[in-house]
């Protein structure tokens, strides 16, 4: 993640959200090269499901959708290590369809990996990675009339709360063209232990996830976080239907922000909210695409309904 690039908005958020009120942080901090990789060893532990059952359900449909959509431009919106990709660039291959793939992401160190990797295992694609936030302006490499597959995967839409959701689709559909589709995935409410136990694994790495953000303070905005301090809580709120995850206060604190000349002060207990992930029924997921303008063409479903994968068109034509 580079300071003036991807991450210019990191003081204005941090004085919006550490230094008055309740204490929060967008999760796209989240993501510096520390934190992209324990993302990525998050993904293998047997307590998160998310990656595993939507990497299964993709695998199972990927020739069906590739089929159906016949797509000359892949876009992921937040790639990571584009490992759960594979599935559809494998289905390009089988119906000998020829791909530019647009990886985005804000980690640099992740993008330039998962590109090379990708390279040397597909050499018929052609890779053309952005570095960038694409919860911001983004600006595409190709801008023709080619066929778009959008795909924002993992679930990483309930990161969003109810409003900026919206906001995010739609800007999204107003980038798209005639001809376009997204495919979205969305992790479904399910039993709350099994839910609980996602996001507080027994080896810590969730933990470590969490805390890290504090590193990304230190160094980018140099302050004096002691991660110590601090105690990773993550619990699921079944009337909003979302996990929040903080880091709590253990004591009460003071720590310094140089760069803006400030302090940031926690009572005992206090928390900084990190991220909040939302969890969909089918109806409620389908109600949120319909009101962001889009016309849903199918609605896939893990085993168990653990996981959703969406693809869905620009209803404005
Ligand atoms: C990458 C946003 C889908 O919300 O489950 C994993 C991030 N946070 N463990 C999620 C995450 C804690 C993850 N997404």
């Amino acid at each position: 993640m580079e300071p003036n690039l991807v991450n210019s908005s990191l003081v204005e958020d941090f004085k919006r959200g550490m230094l008055q009120g309740r204490k929060s942080i967008p999760p796209k901090y989240f993501y510096d090269d520390v934190g992209s990789r324990l993302f990525d060893q998050i993904c293998d532990l047997p307590e998160y499901y998310p990656t595993r059952i939507e990497s299964g359900l993709l695998k199972n449909i990927s020739t069906e959708l590739i089929d159906f959509v016949k797509p000359d431009c892949l876009t992921e919106l937040g790639s990571g290590a584009s490992r759960k990709t594979e599935h559809l660039l494998d289905a390009c291959n089988r119906s000998n369809h020829g791909l530019l793939y647009e990886p985005v992401d804000v980690c640099e160190e992740m993008l330039n990996w998962s590109s090379d990797n990708l390279q040397k295992k597909y050499d018929w694609l052609s890779v053309e990675p952005i570095l960038a936030d694409y919860t911001k302006e983004v600006k595409w490499k190709v801008d023709d009339n080619r066929r778009r597959l959008f795909i924002f995967l993992g679930g990483t839409i309930g990161n969003f709360d109810a409003n900026l959701a919206l906001q995010f689709l739609k800007k999204l559909k107003n980038d798209m063209g005639l001809d376009d589709y997204l495919l979205i995935g969305a992790d479904r409410v399910k039993r709350p232990d099994l839910l609980h136990a996602a996001y507080n694994d027994k080896a810590g790495y969730t933990a470590e996830f969490n805390l890290n953000v504090l590193s990304v303070f230190n160094r980018q905005l140099k302050t004096k976080f002691v991660k110590d301090n601090f105690f990773h809580y993550a619990f699921y709120n079944p009337i909003e239907s979302q996990i929040e995850m903080h880091l709590v206060s253990s004591g009460e604190q003071c720590v310094e922000v140089s760069t803006l000349n400030e302090k940031v002060y926690f009572n005992q207990g206090e928390s900084i909210l990190t991220e909040i992930s939302r969890k969909f029924t089918r109806k409620s997921f389908e109600k949120l695409l319909k009101k962001a303008g889009f016309e849903v063409d199918k609605h896939f479903e893990s085993d168990q309904l653990k996981f959703s994968l969406v693809l869905a068109h620009p209803t404005a034509r």
